[in-house]
């Protein structure tokens, strides 16, 4: 059977890189919210790697809460169709709300979020993604805290999923396109056990 490993075309960003990264935003949160007990809203699946070592680089008192939802089936391109899967357990009324993403993409999920939130009255809302790819965006955007800008490609790992497949990888990569394809790599091998999985 291929492993998970054998998918990726290439690593974008390091275990080593994500690391540096996300303790330099645990600090900058904590010197922002200082005192103001933020309540991190991670939004799954996606998010949670991040929320997990996000939430340990902070130094200062903090919740966390969860919502899902969804925009991507199986494929790789945005369908445009944003549903709530599951609300969050805490009323935010007064509270400090900082929204923490995987990826923000088009921006249509986290619009969606941010309009769903505000009208519940937070103290304030902002935004954290790990990931953010500025040439997809389809609606304009103001995000507080990015980990990363990187480059219009599919990436999976540190949370991010294809087809429900790589979140556990620990760095950020791009696929090999024939996973996308499930056409085999070479002739005479036959698609890997993926594309079975799918159809
Ligand atoms: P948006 O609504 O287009 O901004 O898409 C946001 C959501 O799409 C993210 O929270 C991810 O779940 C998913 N997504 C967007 N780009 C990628 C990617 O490159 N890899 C994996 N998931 C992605
Ligand atoms: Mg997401």
């Amino acid at each position: 059977m291929r492993s998970l490993e054998q998918d990726v075309a290439k690593v974008l960003i390091s275990r080593e890189e994500l690391e540096r990264r996300i303790a330099e935003l645990g600090a900058q949160i904590s010197t922002d919210y200082d005192g103001h007990n933020p309540l991190l809203v991670c939004v799954l699946k996606g998010g949670y790697m991040f929320l997990a070592d996000l939430t340990r680089a902070l130094t200062i008192r903090h919740g966390i809460d969860f919502m899902a939802i969804s925009s991507y089936g199986a494929s790789t391109e945005t369908s445009g169709v944003v549903r709530l899967l599951k609300d969050l357990d805490y009323d935010i009324t007064g509270r400090h709300v900082l929204i923490v993403e995987d990826i923000i993409d088009t921006g249509r999920t986290i619009s969606y979020l941010l309009e769903n939130l505000r009208v519940r009255g937070p103290a304030s809302l902002r935004v954290c993604t790990l990931l953010n790819k500025p040439s997809r965006r389809e609606v304009p955007l103001h995000i507080d805290y990015v980990g990363f800008e990187i480059p219009n490609e599919f990436v999976i790992g540190y949370g991010l999923d294809y087809a429900e497949a790589y979140r556990n990888m620990p760095f950020i990569g791009v696929l090999k396109s024939e996973v996308y394809s499930c056409q085999p790599a070479e002739e005479n091998q036959r698609p890997h056990d993926r594309c079975y999985l799918e159809s």
